[in-house]
């Protein structure tokens, strides 16, 4: 049986982390994790920080801190918050961890014995004012693609185009603003990639279909471009020291070992219980393992390209990606999250303005798969009202107090079934297959929009059935009814786990059985009959509270949404 590796970015540990990143990596990861889980599947999710290369200079040099301490708070917070969203991650690692350090050198030094890794003198940007070079994302400027104003060295995160701080146009210092910058001369070591053009074009042809389009294209406009050799080190401090004469004074690049660190960050994992866990057994093990990536769009090259180049060089039998999920961006307001021109909402703010079940499914039913998508606490407030409190919410209220009042605080018999149950079954059957299969291809608005009307389909067969009015004729059928309606709260729930945890345990919590959460399989006939009859159940407070018209209000204020 294979198993299921899954990895989510690791989001670079300066400042923290906003809605973008929980719906470009974090949750779609996460969603997917729990539901492999629910099926039985053997399943490892890692995550965690990227803490090299210059994010993480600049962030500690701006809180005054020294990069280490810097790195190590930011890094409790992410986890933190991962931890407040229910991002159910086997470990959160860190890329500056001792493991990585090791598998960093073990592959570049196989790399290298290879013939994949050159010697090159190469122009660096250098800035007289602030008495260094200025590496990658120090520099910024226009894009000479889109013409952004504030692109940086390394990639402009507008197009995506990888960058070199010399193609920029009026390249100018994050550090100080200086304009005064010149070009120096220093040695540097590269990635072949040109070597492996034929090997990754034959093998993302095969992905064709397979992978989400975003992510299929963006690495064919990479190759239709023809590789170019990558650098790998840089003129910093902080960083693992590049093990090779020459060069101990400089460190790679975070591109480099930050992938590599889904690596080290599993073997820190295993490292916790080495009788147990070995962290060969996910990444030398392509045989038996998927490994399923998620990632924002801006991240793609590095992941289609550059760390499959870098995994093949070695020569070793290394893990490689099945399937990649891109996400386009999320914006806020027509424009990008952005701390410093106060515009967005991060995960420390929003956990604390909602529980964590409604952003998750939010953003989960409106996730940017096929292109950018906009945030709006209008839109936010019609979803949590509608689709949570109006169709499910109130569907499991009606029907508990509806047994209550005629059955007592147990599950009804299940009588006779008419057609209206027949068919209740046979549109549940198409259903369940659907979401299903959303789920499987990481289709995450179809996935929603299926499970939206799987919960709907229990309020029509209310519609249809009328138990209000039957329990005044057939007690014997009103508690068929009822006990159908009741499986379906199970069905929800369990339907429901990977996208709101929470909310799911509370909802099979109702019933006093002390079931695991498990993913629907087979014929719903069975599934919907699972509950005997006379298991107690609880009543619970409304799992979900409508947003009035003053707090939205409120919170457009709160977050700037209409500046
Ligand atoms: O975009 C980012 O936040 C990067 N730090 C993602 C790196 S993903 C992986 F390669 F580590
Ligand atoms: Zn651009």
């Amino acid at each position: 049986m294979k198993k299921y590796l899954i990895t989510s970015a690791l989001l670079y540990v300066n400042g923290l982390p906003h809605l973008g990143h929980l719906i470009g990596c974090l949750l779609p990861a996460d969603v997917y994790a729990r539901y492999l889980r629910s099926k039985g599947e053997e399943t490892l999710f890692i995550g965690g920080t990227d803490e090299h290369g210059t994010p993480s200079e600049v962030g500690a040099a701006k809180e005054h801190m020294d990069v280490e301490e810097y790195c190590k708070k930011y890094h409790d917070l992410h986890a933190q918050m991962y931890r407040g969203f229910d991002l159910s991650f086997d470990y959160v690692g860190r890329t500056s961890s001792e493991q990585n350090k090791e598998i960093v050198y073990r592959i570049f030094n196989e790399l290298d014995k290879n013939g994949y890794i050159t010697e090159r003198t190469t122009k660096q940007v250098y800035s007289p004012d602030d008495n260094r070079y200025l590496p990658d994302s120090y520099v910024m400027g226009t894009c000479p693609y889109c013409g952004y104003d504030r692109a940086k060295g390394d990639q402009c995160e507008n197009c995506t185009k990888v960058l070199d701080p010399t193609d920029l146009i009026k390249p100018r210092s994050v550090l100080s603003g200086s304009e005064n910058l010149e070009i120096r001369e220093t040695k540097h070591l590269f990635l072949q990639l040109p070597k492996m053009e034929k090997e990754l074009s034959e093998w993302i042809e095969t992905r064709k279909g397979i992978w989400p389009d975003i992510a299929y294209s963006i690495a064919k406009k990479w190759l239709k471009e023809g590789l170019q050799e990558r650098g790998i080190t840089r003129d910093l401090k902080w960083g693992f020291a590049v093990p090779k004469e020459g060069f101990e004074n400089k460190v790679f690049y975070v591109w480099f070992d930050a992938p590599i660190g889904y690596i080290g960050i599993t073997k820190q994992w295993a490292d916790e219980k080495p009788a147990t866990r070995s962290f060969e057994d996910w990444w030398l093990n392509p045989e038996n393992v998927i490994h399923t990536e998620f990632m924002g769009k801006d991240n793609i090259p590095f992941h289609t390209i550059t760390f499959p180049a870098t995994l093949r060089g070695t020569g070793e039998k290394w893990t490689q990606v099945s399937m990649l999920k891109g996400m386009n961006y999320l914006n806020f307001a027509g424009g990008k999250f952005s701390k410093s021109a106060h515009r967005g909402i991060f995960m420390d703010d929003a956990i604390k303005e909602f529980p964590a079940d409604y952003w998750r499914y939010w953003l989960i039913a409106n996730a940017p798969e096929s292109d950018d998508a906009n945030f709006s606490f209008d839109q936010f407030a019609a979803t949590v009202n509608k689709d949570l409190n109006d169709v499910l919410g109130n569907f499991i209220n009606r029907v508990l107090k509806m047994t209550v009042n005629n059955f007592g605080q147990q599950v009804p018999v299940l009588g006779n079934i008419t057609n209206a149950e027949k068919e209740l079954y046979d549109s549940l059957d198409a259903l369940t297959e659907q979401y299903t299969a959303y789920m499987d291809k990481l289709e995450f608005r179809k996935a929603m929009s299926t499970l939206r009307e799987i919960w709907v389909s229990g309020n029509n067969y209310l519609a249809r059935t009328e138990p209000w009015k039957v329990v005044k004729t057939d007690m014997d059928y009103a508690g068929t009814i009822l006990n159908t309606a009741l499986n379906l709260i199970r069905l929800y729930a369990n339907l429901s786990a990977p996208v709101m945890p929470q909310t799911a345990r509370r909802m099979l919590d109702l019933f006093e059985v002390n079931e695991q959460i498990e993913f629907p399989v087979g014929k719903m006939v069975s599934y919907l009959t699972g509950l005997k009859p006379g298991t107690p159940f609880k009543l619970s407070d409304p799992l979900f509270q409508k947003i009035l018209p003053e707090r939205i209000a409120q919170l457009k204020e709160t977050y700037h949404e209409e500046d």
